[in-house]
Parts: C-alpha cells; structure tokens; sequence
C-alpha cells in the first residue's frame, strides 16, 4: 500500500488509488489503532433507521472484515435487530483519537453465516455465553435483581455442559457501498478518501473530498 508521508507532525496521508483495497488499507488502520488506542480499537458506532423513519446509532465491536464486509454480532431480538428486520442496512463509524483518523461506511446488510455465529460464539468466555441466553438485549428490566436471577437460572441450567449459541444471536455483515477514510489535517484541512460503488459486486470508485 502506497502511503505519502508529509511530515512528522502530521498524519500519513493514503493516496488516492483505487486499486489498493479499501479493506486493505483498513486492516493497515485496525492494526496501527490496536497499538495507539488503550482499549476497544475495534469499536464502531451502529447506525440503523428504525420504521419511523428516526435514526438509531449505538457502539458495537467490529467482530470481523474482509471483502464481503464488516461483521459484528448481536441479539436479533434487540431493539437495533428489530431496526434491522424492518431495513436491512446500516451505517458504521470508527474514530482512532490517538491517531486522529476516523472510518465509515454505509451499506445494506446480510447476516453472516450460522457456523461464522457458532464460532465466534464458541469463543466467548462462558459468563459472556450464559449472559446472551439470560438477557432479553433492549427490553424493559424492572429490577436489576431480575436480570441476577435468569442469570443464575441459566448458569445452573447449563451446569457441566457446553453454552450453545441462543438462535436469536446472530452475525450481521455491513456491504459497504460507500467507504470513507478520514485523517486530521492542520487548520481543519482534514484529508477524506472515498471508496465508492453502486452494488455490492461492482468496482470501486475512488475521489476525494472536501473536509
Ligand atoms: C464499546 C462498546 C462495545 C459494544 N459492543 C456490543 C456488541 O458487539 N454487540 C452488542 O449487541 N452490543 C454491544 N454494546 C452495547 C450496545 O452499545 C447497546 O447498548 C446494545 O447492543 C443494545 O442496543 P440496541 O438497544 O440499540 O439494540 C457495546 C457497547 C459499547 C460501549
């Protein structure tokens, strides 16, 4: 990957050439926020519409990328699955304050596969496992105690035996259609590279644009 450095004080600037794949680039920039950020350099804002029209916007962790897109994991049954199921696309944001760079993208979306949600599931700790089947994610909790208790219920449930993956917890991969790299400039001059296309199997388009 092509990357112009200007000067010490600055930010190293991508250049504008389509043929780098933005994913590429974007791994370049996960892996630098892994190093520069104390925590969590994979979280991401969510941004869904819910059917009245009103947007919605969360933080989840990017759980996973490569060419078909940027996959995260959630309860289906949330409030953002409900948005969702009613709109399948999304919009993403991931700021790097350290390194001053920002990461969007928008795009429909699709849910990944049952065995990429199996595994990754798999992974979890066991707490985090007996917590997705305890928790009804975005439902009213009248008493934090209530929550506790289908937490012990759960845990004794599973007792000696392996934490399945609850069917209402699933992967969803964002397409994006349009992907944007954004780096502080001095003066607000910031740098925005643009990676654009109409489907999801077209071509990428490349410009800049305007800070
Ligand atoms: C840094 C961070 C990471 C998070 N990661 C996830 C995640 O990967 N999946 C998830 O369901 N919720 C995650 N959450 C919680 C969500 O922000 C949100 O509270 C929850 O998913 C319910 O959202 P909803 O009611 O819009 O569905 C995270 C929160 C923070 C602050």
């Amino acid at each position: 990957m092509q990357l112009l450095k200007t000067d010490d004080a600055t930010p190293q600037l991508p250049s504008l050439d389509p043929a780098v794949d933005p994913f590429q680039l974007f791994a370049g920039w996960l892996r630098e926020a892994e190093d520069a950020e104390v925590n969590d350099a994979n979280a991401m804002a969510l941004a869904t519409v819910g059917p009245d029209g009103l947007p919605d916007v969360r933080m989840v962790l990017l759980k996973g990328f490569d060419r078909d897109g940027f996959v995260f994991y959630t309860n289906s049954e949330s409030r953002k699955g409900g948005q969702l199921a009613g709109n399948m696309q999304a919009a993403g944001a991931l700021h790097w304050k350290s390194l001053r760079r920002q990461v969007r993208f928008r795009g429909p979306v699709e849910f990944a596969t049952e065995a990429e949600a199996d595994a990754y599931f798999a992974s979890r700790a066991r707490d985090s496992r007996i917590g997705a089947w305890a928790s009804r994610q975005s439902r009213t909790l009248a008493d934090r105690s209530l929550l506790e208790a289908a937490v012990a219920r759960e845990t004794d449930r599973f007792d000696g035996r392996e934490v399945p993956r609850p069917p209402r917890w699933k992967g969803y991969r964002v397409r994006p259609l349009y992907l944007e790299f954004w780096v502080d400039r001095p003066f607000r001059l910031h740098h925005r590279l643009v990676y654009r296309r109409d489907g999801v199997r077209d071509d990428w388009q490349t410009e800049l644009l305007q800070p």
